[in-house]
Parts: C-alpha cells; sequence; structure tokens
C-alpha cells in the first residue's frame, strides 16, 4: 500500500510492558505462560491464554492458546509493521480483556499506569525525528470493574492526555452488558466530554452456542473468532439500542470493531421487528422501546471500522453507516499475523481488508482516502 494520503490504522492493538508483566503474574484466564525446559516445547514463545475455550486442560500449558512474541508488545515492531504497510499513523489501543478481570481496589490506579504509558509512548515517538513522519495515538482503556465514579474521573483525565483519542472497552460494562442502567453515569461523563468508545468483543459465545467445546476444538479458533467475536458485539449493540442508551445519550459516539460484527446486515430486521412488537409503548403496549429509529443511530452514533476482510461485509457497512465518511481503516495488528516465518512481509489480513476498499471503490479515489485515513484524522482530531 503506497497511498498519497495519510493512511490511519485505527483498529491496532497493543499489550505495552506493564500490561504483559500484569498477565504473567496470573495463572488463571487470562494469563501468559512462559514455557519452561520441563515442557519439552518446540517452541519457546510464551503463550497467550485469554479466552475461556484457551484453557484447556487436557492440553499442555505450553501449547495452550496462542504464542505471544514481541510483536504485541514493542513499539517498534509496530512502527515496522505500519512502515512495511504504508500506515502513517496508528491509534494504538490496548487488546481485550483490557481490565475487565481486576478486583475494584486495583482497577483505577491500574489503569491510570496504562494509560499513562499509552500516552508517554506516542508522545515520545511523535517528538523522535528517529521515527520519520510515523504518528502514534492512543485509546486509553477504563477501570470497569472500579466504582461508577473512579470510571469518571478515569475519563475526566483521559482528556487532559494530549495523545488520548478516545477510549477503547469491551462489551461487559460494569459486569452486567451496555443496557445496564448503572453505567448512565459513565455514558454521561462520555458524552460530554466528546469521548469516542472503541467497542471490540472479546468474551464471544458460549460454546454451547456452536454445539459444545469438542466441536469448538475442532476448529481452533475459527468459531470464536469468526462468529463469536461479531456476534457478542451484534447483541451488544442491539442491546444498548433497545433499552433506549442512544435515547437518553444522543450525543455518544461509538466505533464498532469489526464492521459492527453482524449490525448492518441485521439492522434492518431489528428495525422491523421493534415495528411489530406489541409490548412497546409505540405499538400500544406498556414497555418504553427505542424510540429512534436504528437508522437514526447508525447515522449519527456509530462508526464502523473496515475490519471485515471482504467486499460484501464492508458494502453492507457502508449501506448501514449511510456515508462513506463513517467507515474507518483498521488492521487488527497484531493478531492474524502470517502462520510462518513470513514476519517480514505484507499480511494477508491487513491485504484483504485493504483489497475490500480498493475492490469497492475502484474509481473512486476521494472514497479509498477518507477511508484509510480522512475520516480518522477529522473524527479524532489527528494532529498529523
Ligand atoms: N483480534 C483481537 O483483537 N483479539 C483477539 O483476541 C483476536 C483477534
Ligand atoms: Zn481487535
Amino acid at each position: 500500500m503506497s497511498a498519497s494520503y495519510p493512511v490511519v490504522d485505527i483498529h491496532t492493538h497493543m499489550y505495552p510492558p506493564s500490561y504483559i508483566k500484569l498477565l504473567s503474574s496470573r495463572t488463571t484466564v487470562p494469563y501468559i505462560y512462559q514455557p519452561t525446559e520441563a515442557d519439552n516445547s518446540p517452541d519457546s514463545d510464551p503463550r497467550l491464554i485469554i479466552l475461556a475455550s484457551d484453557d484447556d486442560p487436557s492440553r499442555p500449558k505450553a501449547s495452550r492458546g496462542r504464542p505471544v512474541d514481541s510483536t504485541y508488545s514493542s513499539f517498534d515492531q509496530k512502527r515496522s509493521f505500519m512502515k512495511r504497510h504504508g500506515i502513517s499513523c496508528s491509534v494504538i489501543s490496548l487488546a481485550n480483556p483490557w481490565l475487565d478481570f481486576l478486583d475494584p481496589e486495583s482497577a483505577l490506579e491500574t489503569a491510570q499506569g496504562i494509560n499513562d504509558d499509552l500516552e508517554t509512548a506516542c508522545a515520545k515517538n511523535n517528538q523522535s525525528s528517529d521515527h520519520g513522519s510515523l504518528k502514534l495515538y492512543a485509546f486509553g482503556c477504563l477501570p470497569l470493574s472500579a466504582p461508577a465514579k473512579d470510571i469518571v474521573s478515569e475519563i475526566k483525565r483521559l482528556k487532559t492526555l494530549k495523545h488520548v483519542k478516545g477510549v477503547i472497552m469491551g462489551t461487559t460494562g460494569l459486569g452486567k452488558g451496555l443496557d445496564d442502567p448503572d453505567l448512565d453515569e459513565v455514558y454521561s461523563a462520555l458524552a460530554s466530554t466528546s469521548t469516542l468508545v472503541f467497542l471490540h468483543p472479546h468474551y464471544g459465545l458460549p460454546d454451547s452456542a456452536f454445539g459444545g467445546p469438542e466441536v469448538v476444538a475442532r476448529s481452533g479458533h475459527v468459531l470464536p473468532l469468526a462468529l463469536g467475536f461479531p456476534l457478542e458485539t451484534t447483541i451488544a449493540v442491539a442491546r444498548m439500542y433497545l433499552s433506549g442508551v442512544f435515547d437518553r445519550h444522543p450525543k455518544l459516539q461509538f466505533l464498532l470493531a469489526h464492521s459492527g460484527g453482524t449490525i448492518p446486515f441485521l439492522a434492518g430486521r431489528i428495525e422491523s421487528c421493534v415495528a411489530h412488537e406489541r409490548e412497546f409503548v409505540a405499538n400500544g403496549g406498556h414497555r418504553q422501546g427505542p424510540q429512534r429509529s436504528i437508522w437514526d443511530v447508525l447515522h449519527t452514533n456509530i462508526y464502523l471500522d473496515a475490519v471485515i476482510y471482504g467486499q460484501p461485509g464492508l458494502r453492507a457497512a457502508l449501506e448501514a453507516a449511510g456515508s462513506v465518511d463513517r467507515i474507518i481503516f483498521g488492521t487488527d495488528h497484531p493478531f492474524f499475523p502470517p502462520l510462518g516465518n513470513e514476519h517480514e512481509s505484507r499480511w494477508l489480513s491487513v491485504e484483504s481488508n485493504k483489497g475490500a476498499i480498493d475492490g469497492t471503490f475502484p474509481h473512486d479515489e476521494e472514497a479509498k482516502k477518507q477511508i484509510l485515513g480522512g475520516n480518522a484524522v477529522r473524527v479524532l482530531g489527528l494532529d498529523i
């Protein structure tokens, strides 16, 4: 990819060294396992065991989960990946499962430490002449297991960090999902500070949805990542919409990972089911139901990334978003690396996302320019 305009990657993760240390200190999911000689493992890379299905007790620890090499925590490797793919700016975010698992007492301090690490790394990168024009910004993380007042205070503090351009979070909220009324205080703080929320899945669906753990295990990470992740996002956003979050907080701004899961494909069906639901007040029933149309929410509160790996998905995202202006390029680096020793080559995962954009807009350079960089610069206020 060599474009004559800025290419910005807004879906690109890191486990900064402080987070790797935190995961390495744990022995239950999520954790990092460092193989020892006793494991007799052919591969000495530590293992990242973050999904419940990763921690299969019938397998030796040294082969559970996935290898986690330095691409996950090294800023140099992030920069060399950017150069290889013609990316001029990355908005890095902590990868899943963020701080969801922390006890309430340590959550705020840990979030502050990680957010400060991200801010410092981005500032150092952007001030250094060693990295040419490569720029780094970040999405901060929130101490979601802490009391709401701590979450709100971190949302406000993040606005003072120059390189933090929003927050990343998962779908559990305070533990009961994103339609939890107790989140209203947090949503108010996000809306009043104009903080963009990058919503990203982690938990997928229970193994039973796929036919049980044996069925899941037969295809490794394929079912949880290809279907579980997008459906988790779909359910989370549908619940927010149905519970009136966007009615009560019309200024909320969400960026949905993986082009919104299946929300673009299912939005019409959701709208139709709402219009036919007798229990809703608008249809003569006794429950409030959503007051705004899902299309209105998609066109005013939601941005979709372009991490969908194919033209049909990208076209659905584009239709649902209502405009090229709401679709933003991403890579999901360092996940989905080439499987052999071809870390130096271009990544299939990136090329297929880029190919979907090229194939959808073969003759529209302006649309490509917006999706690949212009939208991110405008929405996040990036200085590049
Ligand atoms: N992409 C992510 O962001 N996280 C995963 O765990 C896998 C793919
Ligand atoms: Zn991701």
